[in-house]
């Protein structure tokens, strides 16, 4: 299915780049992938894009909680699953039906899943803290948890992993460097021990791309199989952004536009509605500071952005009409606009913009160069 005029603002997905994106991955490491799927995919659907990744040979995929693992299966995934944060133990038993896989980031919280388990095995990786400082166990005393850990029945431990704090700033690759070092010597003390885990895991885009070092047996990119991250031209954004001209009007010089009358046309100012707003995850903070496109136009975005819609100013653009299509992620003839531009108006980062895209905002799919049928991408509803 395609965009059609009942929609006034629509997300395209474009799965053919998600899987070039994919090899990208795959040709730069070598080692198994786990793409990171979390918070719908980074907003691009996390059924269809475990689909699209699972067909291209994905080695199981990386959820933030047990209800995003638990709406895969819902939807026929059947590759392996790892929930990389926290987990109540009251979902434990569904998630061990499942068949999902669970971090355990300490002994507390392995005493809470043993007694939630009441006699059932769930399989694990567990989460050595190296300098993040989020969840995990302390490096010092990991290797020692960790063979309790690994001798309760109730685990089965599969695999041991980190995360990196740092892998995309510049000045602290040292402290990347250390970071793994630490994870290293965790593994070592393992090994002298007579425990090795079947699979290990660091990096994430930035660690992918710029610290190959860190590659380990398997890695888990999130951000670069979207399109976006530092240091890579060979990636293609797979997400574009459009919405549709409410009203085309004229304002005098002098007059102003949107709450708090932030922006004041400087002479007589042809403006177009746009229907998209806020609700619908445009960064507020953006207002008045990022461009859109129309007519392969950019044209600057004026006074604040308001829930369901916002201003431009196409004073230049000629042949405007309300139903024409702006894009506001995307390409339009010679233009592109980008969720880097976004982040830099808003002042935040790539991950915030897209995962900010509202759930009322539907999504159309794109694969093998063709439109998908709209049963493979309700994963949101
Ligand atoms: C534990 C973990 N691994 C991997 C990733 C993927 O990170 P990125 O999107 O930077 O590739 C994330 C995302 O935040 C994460 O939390």
């Amino acid at each position: 299915m395609s965009p059609t005029n009942r929609d006034r603002i629509w997300i395209e997905v474009d799965l053919d780049a998600l899987v070039r994106n994919y090899e990208v991955v795959r040709r730069c490491t070598g080692k198994k992938i786990m793409p990171i799927i979390k918070a719908d995919a980074y907003s691009h659907g996390a059924v269809a894009v475990a689909q699209a990744l699972a067909r291209a040979g994905a080695d199981g995929f990386g959820v933030a909680d047990g209800n995003e693992a638990l709406q895969l299966r819902r939807h026929g995934v059947e590759n392996n699953i790892l929930v990389l944060g926290a987990v109540p133990p009251e979902l434990v038993p569904e998630l061990v039906a499942a068949n999902v896989t669970l971090s355990l980031p300490d002994r507390e919280t392995a005493l809470s899943y043993r007694q939630a388990l009441n006699g059932a095995r769930a399989k694990v990786h567990l989460k050595v803290e190296t300098g993040m400082n989020r969840l995990g166990m302390s490096a010092r005393q990991a290797a020692e948890e960790i063979l309790e850990l690994a001798s309760w029945p109730c685990f089965s431990v599969q695999g041991l992993f980190t995360h990196f704090a740092a892998s995309g700033d510049r000045d602290k690759d040292d402290f990347t460097a250390a970071q793994f070092t630490l994870f290293e010597q965790v593994l070592q003390t393992l090994a002298q021990k007579g425990f090795t885990p079947a699979v290990t895991h660091c990096a994430n885009s930035d660690a992918i791309l710029r610290h190959p070092y860190s590659h380990a047996q398997m890695v888990r990119p999130g951000l670069m199989l979207y399109g976006y991250a530092a240091d890579s031209s060979s990636l293609s954004p797979v997400l574009s952004l459009k919405a549709r001209i409410a009203q085309v009007k004229w304002v005098e010089a002098g007059e102003t536009v949107s709450y708090s009358c932030t922006w004041t046309a400087p002479v007589r100012s042809k403006i177009a509605v746009v229907s998209a707003g806020y609700g619908d995850g445009l960064l507020w903070n953006a207002s008045n500071r990022i461009q859109m496109l129309v007519n392969s136009q950019k044209v600057p975005q004026v006074g604040r952005i308001c829930m369901d819609m916002c201003m431009l100013d196409v004073t230049e653009v000629e042949q405007v009409r309300a139903g024409d299509i702006v894009t506001l992620v995307g390409v339009d003839g010679s233009q592109r606009l980008t969720v880097e531009d976004w982040a830099a108006a808003a002042e935040t980062i790539p991950y915030e913009v897209l995962t900010s895209l509202g759930l009322r905002v539907p999504r159309y799919y794109l694969q093998d160069g063709k439109p998908m049928e709209r049963a493979d991408y309700l994963s949101h509803l």
